[in-house]
């Protein structure tokens, strides 16, 4: 078959990733959607099962740094567009393997950028119709304190942790590629994300299975650092309108005006899955477990979405409670899924992160 658009998203069989590519691929039957991941710990194909055998679909088990492979990608499907989200994503992780993030966030954005060029730049319409749509995180803007106003598109880039240090520096390539050599780019910088499929290792699936298993809940500090959060199909709908509709060499922030601090998060979290599991109200408060805080961690992130909402008429569509109450009960309901991620190179980490707190 024909296809319209033959796009390349990475990191596809991740969280956000996976999303994105369901979207994709159900909404665009005549789009060709060529996921291509690595599998590190955080992806896993099931995060995948209902899109597996789709026409549309094609998976591929690779390296965004092999730079031959990438190339090679391109080249065979004819790419024209790159929805690029592998990463490594975890804060906490890249605080103890600073050198993992740079390679795969650093030099991983600048092998598919190349590939991406050559390849567009080998054509005799070069780049035009064509787009490599870079997902950053609002975390490239450092901390902000409580009284300042929220992360706009033009603030300064301010990292702090070895993970946004990386993102950021993916970003600023990103940009090079389309001031230096004219290659065609979007970047977006989101707030947290959550919903199904997040790698338990992040606060809210992290804490939702504690809760089901009555372990502690290892709150960083005094829970007051804040959080702006937004469900993760809120997410992937603002990447298909942008992909779409966004202008090129722009750049997005996306978030859904909707801060809150860690404590009454965990609050919120224990109401709910006490409530969904028949436990009396207030049965897992005793689980907050108060520890050494993050080091460098951030006060506050706050995303101005403003710009997306009135230039390409993206909303999010759900309320945080309406989400939070989806987001346990797909958790409770899978817990199938949490135990294939949670008894392997999880439960190692988790012991090792938390041995000493
Ligand atoms: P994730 O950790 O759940 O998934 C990352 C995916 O990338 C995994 O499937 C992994 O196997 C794959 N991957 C990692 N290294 C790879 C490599 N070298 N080659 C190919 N694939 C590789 O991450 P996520 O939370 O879904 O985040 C996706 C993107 O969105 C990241 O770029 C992240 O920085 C960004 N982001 C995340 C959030 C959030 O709240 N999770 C918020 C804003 C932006
Ligand atoms: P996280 O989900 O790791 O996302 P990020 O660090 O990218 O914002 O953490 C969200 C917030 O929750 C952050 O302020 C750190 C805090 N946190 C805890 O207090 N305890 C935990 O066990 C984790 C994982 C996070």
């Amino acid at each position: 078959m024909e296809y319209q658009r033959s796009i390349l998203i990475t990191g596809g069989a991740g969280f956000i990733g996976s999303h994105v590519v369901r979207l994709f691929v159900q909404k665009y039957p005549h789009y060709h959607i060529i996921n291509l991941d690595k599998l590190t710990y955080a992806g896993n194909l099931a995060n995948l099962k209902d899109v597996e055998q789709a026409q549309n679909y094609t998976f591929v088990k690779g390296d965004i740094c092999d730079f031959d492979l990438v190339f090679a990608l391109m080249q065979q499907h004819k790419i024209d567009g790159v929805i690029h989200l592998a990463a490594e994503s975890h804060v906490d992780r890249s605080i103890k393997d600073p050198f993992t993030f740079a390679r795969t966030n650093v030099m991983g954005t600048l092998s598919l950028l190349q590939a991406a060029k050559l390849y567009w730049e080998s054509l005799p319409e070069r780049y035009e119709g064509k787009l490599f749509y870079h997902i950053s995180t609002d975390e490239v803007y450092g901390a902000l304190a409580m009284n300042k106003e929220l992360f706009r598109e033009d603030t300064p880039y301010n990292p702090h942790s070895p993970y946004s240090a990386s993102k950021a520096s993916s970003d600023h390539f990103v940009r090079a590629y389309h001031d230096t050599y004219g290659v065609p780019t979007i970047v977006t910088n989101c707030s947290n994300n959550y919903g199904p499929y997040q790698f338990p290792e992040k606060l809210i699936p992290l804490f939702i299975n504690n809760i089901r298993h009555r372990k502690p809940l290892p709150v960083y500090g005094k829970g007051e650092n804040v959080r702006d959060w937004l469900y993760v199909e809120d997410h992937a709908r603002a990447i298909d309108t942008i992909f779409h509709k966004g202008k090129v060499a722009d750049t997005y922030n996306i978030g859904g005006f909707n801060e809150w601090k860690n404590i009454d998060i965990v609050k919120l979290l224990i109401k709910v899955v006490d409530r969904q599991l028949g436990n009396k109200e207030g049965a897992s408060l005793d689980l907050i477990t108060y520890v050494t805080d993050r080091a460098g961690h951030d006060l506050r992130y706050a995303i101005d979405s403003t710009k997306l909402q009135q230039e390409l008429g993206w909303e999010p569509s759900l309320q945080f409670e309406e989400g939070i109450e989806k987001t346990v009960r797909w958790y409770l309901d899978n817990q199938e899924w949490l135990d294939n991620i949670t008894s392997g190179d999880y439960q190692h980490f988790y012991e090792e992160m938390y041995k000493n707190r």
